[in-house]
C-alpha cells in the first residue's frame, strides 16, 4: 500500500487499513458448530474496535517493505489476541458493555465467555504461525507478550482496593497489561521486515511507551469520556477499586486528604460520584498532572521512533499523534 505523505492521505491510509482488517476478520474461515463456541466468537469479531494494533503492525512493516500477506496475517493475529484479552478482561472487571454491545459473559454467561476467549486466542496462534519471514521469532514474540499481559492483568487484580500502591507500581502494571501488546505490534512489524535486534528493541520500547500513554488516557477517559462514543461501561474502575493514574496521583499528592475523600465518594451513586470526582481532580490539578505524564511518555515514544526508524519515522509520528489525541 502507498505511503502517506500528508494528513489527509494518512487518514485515508488508516481507513483503508481498517477496512482491510475488518474484511480479514469477516472472512476468517470458521466452522458453524458447535454453536456454543462459534456464535460468541463471531459476535466478538463483528465488534467495532478501532483496530489500532493491526494498523501499527502494518505501518511499521510497510516502512521496511515487509510482505503484505505476512502483515495481514500478523495484524489479524494481534487483533485476535487483543479481543481475547478483552473478553476475559470484561469477566475479570465485571463489565457489561463493550463495543456498544453487551459483553459476552453478559449476553451469554461466564463459561461461554471463557471458552470464546480461548478459541479466539487459538485462532490468533494459528494466524501468527502462518507468517513466512522469521516465523519462529514472530511466534515467540507473540507468546512472550501474551504472558506479559497476563502478568499485568494479575497485578491489576492484586492491586484492587490496595491503598499502598505507588506510581511506580502503577507503571509496572500498565506497561505489562497494555504496553506489551502494543510493543509486540511494533516489534512484529520489525520482525516481518527482517530487522536486527537493535531496531526491534527500539520498536518494542516505542510500543511500551505508547502503551503507557494509551492506558493513562484510558484511565482519564473512564472518568471524563463519553460512554456512548467509547462503547464501553465507564466508571467501573471506581466501583472495583482499581488503581488508575488519577487515584494513584491523588493519593501521592494529597495523602492526608485523599483517603477520607475517597471513602466519601464511594458511598455515592456512580453518576454523582463521577461528577464530584471530575471537579475535585481538576481543582487539585491532578488531571493536569496526569496529562503531563501523557506528554512525558509521548516524548519518549517519539525518541524511540527516531532511534528505530530515523528519517523514515514520519508516518509513525502521525500514528502516534492519532493515538495521543484519541477521544475514544
Ligand atoms: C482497550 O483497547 C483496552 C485497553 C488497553 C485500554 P482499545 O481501546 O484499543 O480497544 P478497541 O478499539 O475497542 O478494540
Ligand atoms: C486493559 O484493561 C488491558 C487489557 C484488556 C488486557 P482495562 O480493564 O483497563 O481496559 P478497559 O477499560 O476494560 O477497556
Ligand atoms: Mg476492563
Ligand atoms: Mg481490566
Amino acid at each position: 500500500m502507498r505511503q502517506a505523505t500528508d494528513l489527509s492521505s494518512f487518514q485515508e491510509h488508516i481507513r483503508n487499513l481498517q477496512a482491510e482488517i475488518n474484511e480479514g476478520l469477516r472472512t476468517l474461515s470458521l466452522a458453524d458448530r458447535p454453536d456454543y463456541l462459534y456464535t460468541p466468537v463471531k459476535y466478538v469479531l463483528k465488534g467495532t474496535g478501532k483496530r489500532l494494533r493491526p494498523i501499527l503492525v502494518h505501518l511499521v512493516g510497510e516502512t521496511f517493505s515487509a510482505d503484505p500477506e505476512d502483515l495481514l496475517h500478523a495484524g489479524l493475529a494481534v487483533e485476535l489476541l487483543h479481543n481475547f484479552t478483552l473478553v476475559h478482561d470484561d469477566i475479570m472487571d465485571a463489565d457489561s458493555t463493550r463495543h456498544g454491545q453487551p459483553t459476552v459473559h453478559e449476553k451469554w454467561d461466564e463459561s461461554t465467555a471463557i471458552l470464546a476467549g480461548d478459541g479466539i486466542y487459538a485462532l490468533g496462534q494459528l494466524l501468527i504461525s502462518r507468517v513466512k519471514i522469521n516465523t519462529l521469532q514472530a511466534i515467540q514474540a507473540f507468546n512472550i507478550a501474551t504472558l506479559m499481559v497476563c502478568e499485568g492483568q494479575a497485578y491489576d487484580k492484586e492491586f484492587e482496593h490496595d491503598h499502598n500502591i505507588s506510581l511506580d507500581q502503577y507503571f509496572t502494571m500498565i506497561e505489562k497489561k497494555t504496553g506489551w501488546l502494543i510493543g509486540l505490534c511494533a516489534e512484529i512489524g520489525g520482525i516481518l521486515g527482517d530487522q536486527n535486534e537493535e531496531v526491534r528493541s527500539h520498536l518494542r520500547s516505542y510500543g511500551l511507551n505508547l502503551g503507557k500513554v494509551f492506558q493513562i488516557q484510558d484511565d482519564i477517559l473512564e472518568v471524563y469520556g463519553n460512554e456512548k462514543s467509547m462503547g464501553k461501561s465507564l466508571g467501573s474502575d471506581l466501583v472495583a477499586g482499581k488503581q488508575t493514574v488519577l487515584t494513584v496521583l491523588a493519593r501521592e499528592l494529597f495523602p492526608a486528604e485523599w483517603a477520607g475523600y475517597w471513602q466519601k465518594i464511594q458511598q455515592l451513586e456512580i453518576d454523582k460520584a463521577l461528577s464530584e470526582l471530575r471537579g475535585y481532580l481538576e481543582e487539585k490539578k491532578i488531571l493536569q498532572r496526569a496529562k503531563e505524564l501523557v506528554d512525558t511518555y509521548n516524548e519518549r515514544a517519539r525518541e524511540d521512533l527516531k532511534s528505530a526508524l530515523g528519517e523514515r519515522r514520519h508516518i509513525l509520528m502521525e500514528f502516534t499523534d492519532m493515538v495521543v489525541n484519541r477521544k475514544k
